[in-house]
């Protein structure tokens, strides 16, 4: 068997089904565990939840909640405008329009199964198909739009359970000359900073730069270029190509490649390691939870974050530790976390002058956080986090 268990999160809930009551008693849980796949060199969960389960018109998931984000798809609009000049453009996994809001929208055209999401893009005026990506579709799109000299897709490939169907489809609807950009985070980064909370349902696949190199092989593309982002705690950008498109491939493939190889990405003995240091990193951070409890300190959560739900059920930090999370996501406003019952409410003006602890559930957005929280900081607030080891800020 190819396929090697390495990573045990426990039972967990849909991370990003945040509950209208605190007592649901329908609630489902799925066996979190990852696998390695060491012919492809891959990684991903041993059992993948129904995509129809995660995605669908309750989806709480806003790709424009944060100036972070915002900045982040301007910026790389413009880079696409000025270095490929695309005429037509396709996003898989559109969202909220984050990222297609800067383009003409005549000349985009979104995807996104989450028909509240798709509902916000079509008023906007951006073409969306409310549907799964899958060659099925490209075929529609084919035949209604042509063919695309730009797909772009941010953190949605790693959820499409068939590769070898997302590939095709992709083949299919991009020109001769087309650039296809992938998007997600890198497993590289999670290994190093220990944030195993990017593990869940949605997550079906973990992607190295190097798997999806090995992926391709089978397919008509291939990669040209690879850009590193500081997105979702660390992410890589992968610039791909026809096999046929005689465009030169740049040296970051390669030095990409060898730094992974190098790191030990495509060896199993790395996730074993890495999974010693989950089971470390859960032990450190109940003790930061277990000595502010003791000394009747209240915590907060700050960001209902999807990841955040993966750290809170696998280490049982539940209403017991955590009192309520704030998140400026309306969508999960009202409602509770998954599996742990936390109350979410909306950010007040400032933390409370009560509050001394903050569990940093969006630790990806700190940078922004710690802006926005200067006087909780000043005043001697403190932030907890487990990213890249557990530690009080
Ligand atoms: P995000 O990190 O994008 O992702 P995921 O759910 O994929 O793990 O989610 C960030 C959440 O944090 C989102 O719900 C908005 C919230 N947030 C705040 O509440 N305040 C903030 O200042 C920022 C930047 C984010």
């Amino acid at each position: 068997m190819s396929k090697i268990n390495f990573l045990d999160l426990g039972s967990q809930p849909m991370a990003n089904n945040y509950l209208k009551s605190q007592k649901p008693d329908d609630e489902y849980f799925y066996n979190l565990n990852a696998v390695f796949d060491d012919e492809k060199k891959l990684v991903s969960l041993s059992e993948f939840v129904p995509p129809e389960m995660m995605f669908n018109e309750t989806y709480a998931y806003r790709a424009s909640m944060s100036l972070t984000m915002q900045d982040a798809n301007k910026k790389f609009s413009k880079k696409i405008k000025s270095k490929f000049n695309p005429k037509k453009i396709l996003e898989i996994g559109s969202n909220d329009g984050a990222f297609l809001k800067n383009f003409k929208n005549s000349t985009v055209i979104g995807v996104e199964p989450c028909k509240n999401l798709a509902k916000i893009t079509n008023s906007m005026n951006i073409l969306t198909h409310d549907k799964f990506w899958n060659t099925l579709l490209s075929k529609t799109i084919l035949n209604e739009s042509g063919q695309f000299d730009l797909i772009y897709s941010a953190n949605t490939i790693s959820h499409i359970h068939d590769l070898d169907d997302t590939f095709n489809a992709v083949d299919k609807v991009l020109d001769n000359n087309g650039i296809f950009v992938l998007e997600d985070p890198s497993l590289l980064e999670i290994i190093k900073n220990v944030s195993y909370d990017q593990f869940y349902d949605e997550h079906a696949y973990v992607f190295s730069v190097s798997a999806i190199n090995n992926l391709l092989k089978l397919t008509n593309l291939e990669i040209f270029d690879v850009e590193k982002t500081t997105t979702h705690g660390g992410s890589n950008r992968i610039f791909i190509k026809k096999k046929s498109n005689n465009m030169g491939i740049l040296d970051s493939v390669k030095l990409t490649l060898s730094e992974e190889e190098k790191f030990g990405i495509n060896n199993f003995e790395t996730y074993q390691k890495f999974s010693e240091k989950v089971k470390y990193s859960k032990k450190k951070l109940l003790d930061i939870f277990d000595k502010i409890k003791k000394n009747n300190n209240q915590i907060i959560g700050y960001g209902a974050t999807a990841k955040s739900s993966t750290v809170l059920n696998y280490c049982g930090i539940n209403t017991d530790f955590i009192d309520y999370f704030i998140d400026t996501t309306e969508s999960k406003q009202g409602k509770f976390t998954p599996g742990t019952h936390i109350p979410i409410i909306k950010p007040d003006e400032k933390i409370g002058s009560h509050i001394n602890f903050a569990y940093l559930g969006a630790w990806n957005f700190k940078k922004e956080i710690f802006n926005k929280e200067k006087d909780y900081l000043s005043r001697g607030g403190k932030f907890i986090t487990h990213v890249p080891f557990p530690q009080i800020i």
